[in-house]
């Protein structure tokens, strides 16, 4: 496992999925009945920008590092929850520790709430018992995401979250993806999933894209953000995120997000941020 997210903090693509992810916890929150969010590859929940992992490769300078501005009123609003973890978690102002999404999820959810954090690599999962044992909301596991997903589901609250954000690196995880959401969906019908997919010049995005299709379940909403070009060797283009289960009136919310980040994120005239039904609601 050579993948390590903290070069990657708070890029464009974290900024699209933090950004998500804090709309659909408000979402989830709108209902007194608990939920629960399993985070199957939670990485180590708190990321510092100025430590030497972001500073070799700078990425989050082209994500949340562009977000200093205020957009109009409207964004500025559905951004509001996301925004203000990372002014909780940087109390005299600036840009310094950046959440990723155990650590936005639990700032976000209520006392009733819980959250399984799980991760594979074992000294980020050591990092994240460190940090998170002690809130006794959360619990921490150390399982392949799949293993993870048939093991905890379906949660015994009957309302969940459940996080697929796999870095793609080994060889099938596209096709190992879609299969851990086929049958996650089958053990819990009506939880809302949320799959991480990178857009680059290859074929990660159409494969989980058809996978998800042949799912076919009704209230599947795709979220595209592109900041350049893809092309070959040139890694991330931009990033996308298929929600299942969509809760009523996202679509419209992220139709109005999306696009104003991929604009204030794209290089040149690059910028694009989509939002559209893979199958719409019944
Ligand atoms: C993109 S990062 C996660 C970032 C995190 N979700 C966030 O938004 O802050 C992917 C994580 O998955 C972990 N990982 C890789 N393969 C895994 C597997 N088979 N099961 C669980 N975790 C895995 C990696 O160690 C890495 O920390």
């Amino acid at each position: 496992m050579n993948y390590r997210h903290a070069y990657h903090a708070g890029n464009h693509a974290d900024v699209l999925k933090h950004a998500v992810l804090a709309r659909l916890m408000v979402h989830m929150a709108k209902k007194d009945k608990p939920f629960r969010v399993i985070d199957a590859h939670a990485g180590i929940g708190l990321y510092d920008l100025s430590g030497i992992e972001a500073g070799k490769t700078g990425e989050w300078e082209g994500g949340v590092g562009k977000l200093a501005d205020p957009f109009d009123a409207e964004v500025e609003a559905l951004l509001t929850p996301y925004r203000e973890v990372i002014a909780a978690l940087n109390p005299a102002g600036g840009l310094r520790h950046y959440p990723g999404s155990p650590e936005l999820a639990l700032r976000l959810m209520r006392p009733q709430d819980r959250l399984i954090a799980n991760e594979l690599h074992p000294q980020d999962a050591i990092a994240l018992e460190r940090e998170y044992l002690r809130d006794p909301r959360c619990d921490v596991t150390s399982m392949d995401a799949e293993t993870c997903l048939k093991a905890k589901l379906p949660p015994p609250e009957r309302r969940g979250l459940i996080l697929i954000d796999p870095p793609y690196e080994v060889k099938n995880e596209a096709e190992k993806t879609v299969r851990m959401l086929g049958h996650g969906i089958r053990r819990f019908l009506q939880g809302v999933f949320v799959v991480w997919y990178p857009l680059k010049a290859d074929a990660t995005a159409e494969t989980i894209l058809a996978g998800i299709r042949e799912i076919g379940l009704p209230g599947t909403l795709k979220v595209e953000l592109r900041v350049r070009e893809a092309f070959g060797a040139g890694g991330l283009a931009g990033s996308g995120l298929a929600i299942l289960n969509a809760p009523w009136k996202l679509d419209r919310e992220l139709e109005i997000l999306v696009p104003a980040l991929a604009q204030r994120l794209g290089l040149g005239n690059w910028g694009k941020g989509e939002v559209s039904w893979i199958n719409k609601p019944t």
